[in-house]
């Protein structure tokens, strides 16, 4: 792990500790304890992130950039004091490579689109995998509709790991983005990121990474991944909803034109011409999300405030435990079993619905999800319409993983 992450005022990691931090934690749902294995959809929030909303609001609330007086000067400080925490935290050179967005889906269609309007025609191929979200499909599908573009897919092998000699094999001198998860949602699969960038880049390509789920347990530098884009959302991070990140290199998105015009992203505005603010503003359009950018700041804090290797290990060893007792029970089929893994575990109960399983097991206090997880290009690959899936966050318990056992038996039972 970088230490550029970890401050030296770091604390240890104690998940006691971290649960006493999260207010949601302590309630109950059907008079049971609450047991959050939906980590992957959306984390909860410490009490740190949730006290940087409201005191926006109560304290230094303005709009920020436009005006000249004292609140307002306030509110872009902070505003841009998050900009910074956020570079930080992903060890981006400059400010002006993080862009705000409204999440990452909202930062992967504004490359899509932006990118893509002036730098991918009729015939030029974007490289894929089975794994991803539909938020970095369906805006290149976009591109492909709108411009012919043509999608390539990296395919998925049998244990959750990506093909990488399809990988290769896909480029041909036409292919002019790749788009890669570094964690699959789906699954958990991690994937080799570093190489897979080396690689595009050797080949002429530009790579967009989608951290959505990477940022949260491991690691980001991207100016040791080299990619020339990356993104996340702030909401799986700890921090709120309807905020965002879009790391890109600054002569990448200065050659981009903006997709979306408004106030705040440009230099003039005459009757017969424009021109744009420099980067990051030129892709900000309008009144952002000021309360919610400050907290991505908070949730940022919060994070490298502790030990994260600790975190991580702890992460790890939820999945190991409850991986070997789910592997014990017989009906449940696993799928993504690669060693390269998050905290993740997708798996199907035969003879019963993913739904209908998770909705029994809600009723013992268990949140967990099931569907097609917005990747339904990895559901067709292993067969299956849907998943039941718990994903850990680093303040689950080993006997949370308890009781979702219990409740998967009983729900195995149930079914039988
Ligand atoms: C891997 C991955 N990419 C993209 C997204 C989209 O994130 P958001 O809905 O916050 O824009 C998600 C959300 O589940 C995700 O897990």
């Amino acid at each position: 792990m970088s230490d550029t992450i970890i401050k030296p005022e770091t604390r240890s990691f104690n998940v006691e500790e971290v649960r006493a931090d999260f207010p949601i934690l302590s309630r109950e749902v059907y008079g049971k304890p609450l047991v959050y294995l939906d980590n992957a959809a959306s984390a909860q929030k410490p009490r740190s992130v949730i006290d940087a909303i409201s005191s926006t609001f109560d304290h230094e609330y303005a709009n920020v950039h436009r005006g000249l007086h004292y609140l307002s000067n306030e509110a872009t400080q902070k505003f841009e004091d998050a900009r910074e925490k956020v570079r930080a935290f992903i060890n981006a050179p400059t400010e002006n490579e993080v862009i705000f967005t409204g999440g990452a889906t909202d930062a992967i269609n504004l490359v899509a689109s932006s990118f893509g309007e002036d730098n991918i025609g009729e015939g030029d191929e974007i490289i894929l995998s089975q794994l991803e979200h539909h938020s970095n499909i369906v805006p290149w599908h976009y591109l492909r509709e709108r411009k012919g573009a043509v999608l390539k897919w990296v395919p998925v092998l049998d244990n959750g790991e990506l093909d990488l000699e399809a990988y290769e094999a896909a480029f041909s001198p036409r292919t002019k983005m790749v788009a890669l998860t570094h964690m699959s949602n789906a699954l958990g699969s991690i994937t080799p990121i570093k190489e897979m960038i080396r690689i595009a880049h050797e080949k002429g390509a530009l790579v967009l990474v989608d951290a959505c789920q990477s940022v949260v347990h491991l690691p980001i530098d991207v100016q040791d991944l080299d990619c020339d884009f990356l993104a996340f959302s702030g909401h799986k991070l700890y921090g709120p909803t309807g905020i965002g990140v879009l790391y890109g290199k600054a002569d990448v998105l200065r050659s981009m034109r903006p997709y979306r015009g408004g106030g705040e992203m440009i230099k003039v505005v005459e009757m017969d011409k424009i021109t744009y603010a420099d980067i990051p503003h030129r892709f900000e359009a309008g009144t952002p999300a000021i309360a919610e950018a400050i907290a991505i700041g908070a949730a940022v804090d919060y994070v490298t405030s502790i030990d994260r290797v600790g975190a991580l290990n702890h992460e790890n060893e939820l999945l190991a435990y409850a991986t070997q007792r789910m592997s014990e029970l017989n009906a449940v089929r696993i799928i993504g079993t690669t060693p390269n893994k998050g905290s993740i575990i997708s798996f199907v109960v035969e003879g019963a619905h993913p739904h209908d399983i998770s909705t029994v097991i809600d009723r013992a206090g268990v949140a967990l999800r099931a569907g097609h997880h917005c990747a339904q290009p990895v559901m067709d690959r292993f067969g299956v319409p849907a998943t039941s899936r718990v994903s850990f966050a680093m303040y689950n318990r080993k006997d949370e993983v308890d009781t979702f056992i219990e409740a998967l038996s009983s729900a195995i039972r149930f079914f039988e």
